[in-house]
């Protein structure tokens, strides 16, 4: 069973108001996407959207695809919680994705945020119903047949559903249970800016868990002295586990990387190579540098925007030369932090135009289109992705970006993505709080022998393919023992 919050398949309706089913986007899903259809896997989400919680609440036992109500195209079975508006938005928009993301990526401006007042702890209260739902929908679906069986072994996904282990060993759920975070882990002095008792219930409910998993050493190694520090918890690094009130974790590290061929596969499609096409008339016989992200405050958009500025300031020889091509697709739009970052970027891309723009040369094109075979054709034509993020828990962009390159592009990797842990050898790395280092990197990218450019490629576009997702879910699972019964 996979437990997150945004699901593999997600429904819209249509003019005549009929339900039609999708693919879900995202990270998580995109990475679990070859194991959803599996015959024996059962996906438990959270209804996003209206259509979403009307398909769900029109399912038999709210149970989607075989044997239930509407169709999930290639997902498989998947049970979508209904839970209120009322609970959902507080949890999902408030907790998850503006307490624990912005703790664990270390986002708030400290000197007016967070403030821990009653408000929070409403939500809280929300945060905690949300994760109680999921709990109560694994442990209903894991109950074996027969005495004997063995346990259904449970994937829990991410900071949303931090809770959810703790609460499925209260419930005595007969499940090997993982929790697997594709976020960073925040270092004990910016963790414990929660308070102390919400600080040792989200740690504490991590360690329900049989395994707790990470995308590097360095977010495990931040999650043990959480629970060393905050928690009193005994850790064994030598044994990588953690024993708390007599409940023993395992930690791992399972490194999440691309299907290479699945993804050339796609990136060489008619909708790709039109718009390659597009682009390279844009282009013409410049130099081209490629950003693709989420419209997300951990991308670090604006300090980019801010180091090609120096770039073209400080070496005059780019202008007419080179041009930035960013594709920023919106995302988390509820949140005010992020409505205001989007603009900051639009603004500082205006203003780079109005400073160095030529007749016949744009030297930024901000594209805010949600348009994947565009973004794909952007990285067949890169000569420099810069991926340069505040912190990252992996960052697929950065593997992504080599594997499909036709110009063996130089990756500018931030120092602070997990990815770094894999691809750095080959990489630029930088700094991502240091703009002038970051414009000196993109020069160096920009200027790096076609000899060394080829060989750093083929390192990195290894290292990519080398964990595909597939995999990763099959590490997982090993973490948790021998094979189990299908789930129910
Ligand atoms: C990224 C992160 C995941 C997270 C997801 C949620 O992909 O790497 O850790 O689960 O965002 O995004 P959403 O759009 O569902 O809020």
């Amino acid at each position: 069973m996979v437990a997150s919050n945004r699901g593999p398949v997600s429904f819209t309706r249509d003019g005549s108001g009929r339900l039609t089913a999708r693919r879900g986007g995202g990270g998580v899903v995109s990475g679990l996407s070859s194991v959803a259809g599996r015959a024996d896997l059962l996906w438990v989400c959270a209804a996003l959207s209206e259509p979403d919680r009307a398909a769900a609440r029109a399912a038999p036992g709210g149970l989607l695809g075989p044997g239930g109500g509407e169709a999930t195209p290639d997902a498989g079975a998947v049970r979508m919680l209904d839970i209120p508006a009322g609970t959902f938005g507080p949890a999902y928009n408030t907790i998850a994705n503006s307490v624990l993301w912005f703790v664990h990526h270390m986002l708030y401006d400290t000197p007016r945020l967070p403030q821990f007042g009653l408000e929070f702890r409403r939500d809280w209260e929300a945060y905690r119903a949300y994760n109680a739902a999921f709990a109560d929908a694994i442990a209903g679906a894991c109950a074996p047949a027969a005495a004997g069986d063995p346990p259904t072994r449970v994937l829990v996904q991410d900071y949303h559903l931090a809770l959810v282990p703790r609460m499925l060993a209260d419930r005595g759920a007969p499940a090997r249970v993982a929790h697997f975070s594709h976020t960073p882990w925040a270092p004990p002095d910016y963790f414990r800016m929660l308070p102390d008792d919400i600080a040792a219930e989200v740690l504490g409910g991590i360690l329900g868990a049989d395994h707790a998993g990470f995308l590097c050493q360095r977010w495990a190694d931040a999650f043990a002295d959480c629970c060393e520090r905050l928690l009193g918890a005994r850790v064994d690094r030598a044994r990588c586990e953690i024993v708390h009130r007599g409940h023993r974790t395992s930690i791992g590290v399972h490194p999440l990387g691309v299907d290479a061929a699945e993804l050339a596969a796609r990136a060489a499609e008619s909708d790709v190579t039109r718009q390659l096409a597009a682009l390279a008339a844009v282009v013409g016989d410049r130099k081209l540098i490629v950003r693709v992200d989420r419209t997300e405050l951990s991308k670090n958009i604006v300090r980019g925007l801010a180091a090609y500025r120096e770039l073209l300031r400080a070496r005059p020889q780019w202008r007419g030369k080179v041009m930035l091509l960013a594709f920023a697709y919106p995302s988390r739009r509820e949140v005010p932090e992020y409505r205001e970052y989007f603009a900051a970027a639009e603004r500082l891309a205006a203003q780079i135009a109005e400073e160095f723009a030529a007749p016949g040369w744009s030297p930024v094109l901000l594209d805010t289109r949600d348009d994947y075979p565009r973004s794909l054709a952007g990285y067949r034509l890169a000569d420099v992705l810069l991926v340069n993020p505040i912190r990252d828990g992996m960052n697929l962009v950065a593997k992504e970006g080599p594997v499909l390159s036709g110009r063996d592009c130089v990756l500018v990797l931030s120092r602070e993505a997990g990815a770094a842990a894999e691809l750095g050898e080959h990489a630029l790395l930088v700094n991502p709080f240091d703009v002038t280092g970051t414009a000196e990197a993109l020069h160096r990218a920009l200027t790096m022998a076609p000899g060394e450019r080829a060989a750093r490629r083929a390192r990195l576009a290894q290292a990519a393919a080398a964990v595909p997702p597939s995999a990763w879910f099959a590490s997982l699972l090993a973490a948790l023992g021998e094979p189990a019964a299908p789930a129910r």
